[in-house]
């Protein structure tokens, strides 16, 4: 499938099986805010406990909390967001669309990248085996050309972002040409900061209200617990505190469906450590969250590492893993050093001592810490947009049939298995209900008794239940039934009493997590 029809058709299949709806759909619906809907939810809560297994259950050393959404608003001042959690943001005068400068000089970036990758696709074709990439890239004309431009935009953006230089940018966005990718034009505004922070009121006008945020990271809720959990949790270095929690952003550009939302989930983790073993464990965090994405088993060749050439405020070193989304590769999850910028900060503005105390070393020290901080959303589109697929099968009278197949790994499957009576009649329906008494307790069933059982099937697939059995005359003479896989579409005749270890076999998350541990 082409990469804006699958985007499109992903939308689509989302809303149509009731993943993903708008919000506010009967009221026209509100920007870049979704709901989930009763598959979306059951994905999101698998993949939360993915998440949280691999965190919390498979680290003795790892904790979790969920802290409140309103925070006293002096966090924010310290943490550095109400001066630097800022998009410089650009408005086309004729298509009045407003952008972000930053993405729009990124996007352009990207135009020469794509070139080179041309450039290195045509030489694999024409070479085969025998060509050398490296030397390629280190040699070819074309490719040091447009390497060089790269270098140079690049170069000036970061420095321009480091400086809070907004004439810097506008004066890039001029010297590249760039122009509205809507309208074609070029006359632009000047660049201007815009704080993502949402704010609102606590206490009524008459009580003199107070202003307050909307968190935009739960990481804060953490740094500020990180001496009640110390203490309470008797924790020693290295250890860490694991949240999932909403978090609120007003972006700019909010397009890409899920992807960038202005109410949207996080899973973060806060990995206290000694000062000067951080870069140690930044390189052991990236190792182990990559490994727990590639578990899945979704194509390895998804993902990549992206080093931050602009570093935040508060890092020394970070990192992105992308995914490639329909498009193209974006962020998905970021590794970042933190130093000991945040409990520093909060000891300064709270004049509370954030400190541990070493019992082998008798020092005390603010630990610095490593954050892994992934957004669920951002997973679940990774997700469907990896294991949506159209796969050509042939009808039982030979003619060829489409099948729309949702490929999730079956331990994250909304619906683990699907029980299907053949008829409608003979006791085949209370035969299923019985097993499905029997499977509820440690599966979410579904049972269908309505249209063919091929159609039962399709549905099941497009849905992306990992097993459909089937109840027909025979099982209620042997206690056979008929377990039919979703991927490879091949049937089983099983026994019923086999059918809980089979399906446990395909569905347990202890699968995904032995993979990484
Ligand atoms: N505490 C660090 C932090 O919040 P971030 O890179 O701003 O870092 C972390 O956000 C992750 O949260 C991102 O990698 C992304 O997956 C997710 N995220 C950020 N903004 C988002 C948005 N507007 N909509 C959906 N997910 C978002």
């Amino acid at each position: 499938m082409a990469q804006d029809d699958l985007f499109k058709k992903l939308i689509a299949h989302a809303k149509e099986y009731g993943y993903i709806f708008q919000s506010s759909e009967i009221y026209d619906g509100l920007s870049a805010v979704y709901d989930y809907g009763q598959y979306g939810v059951e994905l999101k809560n698998n993949i939360k406990k993915y998440w949280w297994d691999a965190m919390v259950k498979m680290n003795e050393n790892i904790v979790g909390i969920d802290t409140a959404i309103f925070m006293h608003p002096e966090i924010w001042n310290a943490s550095g967001h109400t001066s630097a959690f800022n998009d410089p943001l650009i408005d086309n005068k004729d298509s009045k669309k407003r952008y972000r400068a930053d993405d729009l000089i990124e996007e352009h970036i990207r135009k020469y990248q794509n070139k080179i990758d041309k450039d290195v696709a045509k030489g694999h074709k024409k070479f085969g085996d025998s060509f050398d990439e490296k030397q390629f890239l280190e040699t070819n004309p074309n490719v040091l050309r447009n390497q060089a431009k790269i270098d140079e935009i690049q170069g000036r953006l970061v420095k321009a972002l480091e400086a809070d230089d907004l004439n810097e940018i506008k004066q890039i966005i001029i010297d590249c040409e760039i122009a509205d990718p809507v309208s074609g034009s070029k006359n632009w505004t000047d660049v201007r900061q815009f704080n993502l922070m949402f704010e609102t009121q606590l206490g009524s006008t008459a009580d003199g209200a107070s202003k307050i945020y909307l968190r935009p990271e739960t990481a804060q809720g953490i740094f500020v617990n990180y001496l009640n959990v110390q203490k309470t949790g008797r924790m020693k270095l290295p250890f860490g505190i694991a949240q999932i929690g909403k978090a609120f952003r007003n972006e700019i550009v909010a397009r890409q469906f899920i992807f960038r939302m202005r109410e949207f989930e996080q899973m973060e983790m806060q990995f206290f450590v000694k000062p000067g073993t951080e870069m140690e464990w930044f390189e052991y965090w990236k190792e182990m969250r990559i490994k727990w994405h590639k578990a899945m088993g979704i194509p390895e060749e998804k993902y990549r590492f992206h080093k931050h050439d602009k570093l935040a405020h508060y890092a020394n070193a970070a990192y992105d893993i992308e995914f490639e989304f329909p498009f193209g590769f974006k962020e998905l999850e970021g590794i970042h050093s933190r130093t000991d910028f945040d409990l520093k900060q909060h000891q300064e503005f709270s004049g509370k001592k954030l400190q541990y105390f070493d019992p082998e070393s008798g020092e005390s020290f603010v630990p610095y810490v490593v954050e892994t901080s992934i957004g669920l959303d951002r997973t679940f589109l990774s997700i469907l947009s990896a294991c949506l697929k159209e796969e050509e099968v042939k009808k039982e009278n030979g003619e060829s049939d489409t099948r729309v197949i949702l490929q999730i790994p079956p331990a994250l499957a909304p619906i683990k298995l699907a029980v299907l009576p053949l008829v409608k009649k003979d006791g085949l329906p209370e035969k299923a209900r019985e097993i499905i008494d029997e499977l509820k307790f440690d599966f979410i069933c579904q049972y269908d008794e309505k249209d063919s059982i091929g159609r039962r099937y399709r549905r099941q697939d497009a849905i992306g239940t990992p097993y459909c059995i089937t109840i027909d005359h025979q099982t209620l003479e042997d206690n056979t039934v008929t377990i039919r896989n979703r991927d490879t579409m091949e049937q089983e005749r099983v026994q019923i009493s086999e059918l809980a270890k089979i399906v446990d076999d395909k569905v347990s998350m202890k699968k995904l997590l032995k993979k990484i541990f």
